[in-house]
């Protein structure tokens, strides 16, 4: 599903260069679920956003699902990402003029989902993660683990090959935090790839596989 060899990501040159990413390499196979943790600064976040295809990396070679992501042109990319992948975010990311059953629909417009099967598909995606009864709502209506409900929704609406979701409890109570690992388990069980940023080894441990970065490598794995 996923494979990457050498990946390394600079940011900036000369003096001020930073080397976010030094020489990672990693498989993924479809239906793996994994942790990525480590230290601030470690680089976790710039490699999801490279597995993301949010960011192109500065060498190293990422085949995604049989694909040489690095020789797609920009909108070939954009068009991998808007129907391939899910995002799910710290900061929930939900559009606040929008009611919830219109966040979740928002892919499947970019996906020229005609409007009947785009409501059905967005209100059975927000009756599993149990928000059924929150359609109308907006956003700021909502607590925040029913808004990272909201944008699991979302996330999955295009039925994506991979869900990429970074410190997704980060804003979260403990309460809160479980449920959405809860739904991410489930997820999980019924066949989803799951890439999952986290500081937390609570949040770490409903994965199969955690990946320890330092300084923009990997430098342990644990797996179940
Ligand atoms: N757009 C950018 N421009 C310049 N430097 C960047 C940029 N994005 C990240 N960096 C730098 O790259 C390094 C890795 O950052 P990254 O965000 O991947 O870390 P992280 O492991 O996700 O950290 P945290 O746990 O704090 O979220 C850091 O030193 C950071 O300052
Ligand atoms: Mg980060």
């Amino acid at each position: 599903m996923i494979r990457v060899n050498g990946l390394t990501k600079v940011y900036g040159s000369g003096d001020a260069a930073v080397h976010a990413l030094r020489g990672v390499d990693l498989e993924i196979p479809e239906g793996d679920f994994v942790a990525i943790m480590g230290p601030s600064g470690s680089g976790k976040s710039t490699f999801l956003s490279i597995l993301g295809c949010l960011e192109r990396p500065s060498s190293g070679d990422y085949y995604l699902d049989g694909r040489d992501v690095n020789s797609l042109e920009d909108d070939e990319l954009a068009d991998l990402r808007n129907k391939k992948l899910g995002f799910v975010f710290q900061s929930f990311n939900l559009l606040p003029r929008h009611n919830v059953l219109r966040n979740v629909e928002m892919p499947l417009i970019y996906a020229g989902v005609p409007s009947d099967e785009r409501r059905k598909r967005a209100q059975e995606l927000l009756e599993q993660v149990g928000l059924g009864h929150r359609l109308t709502h907006k956003p700021a209506e909502l607590s925040g683990g029913e808004q990272q409900r909201v944008a699991i929704a979302r996330a999955l609406a295009n039925n994506p090959l991979v869900i990429f979701a970074d410190e997704p409890t980060g804003n979260l109570d403990t309460k809160s935090s479980l449920e959405i690992m809860e739904i991410f388990q489930q997820m999980h069980r019924a066949g989803r790839t799951i890439v999952l940023v986290t500081h937390e080894p609570d949040i770490a441990a409903y994965a199969r596989r955690v990946i320890h970065f330092r300084d923009g490598k990997i430098v342990r794995e644990e797996t179940k």
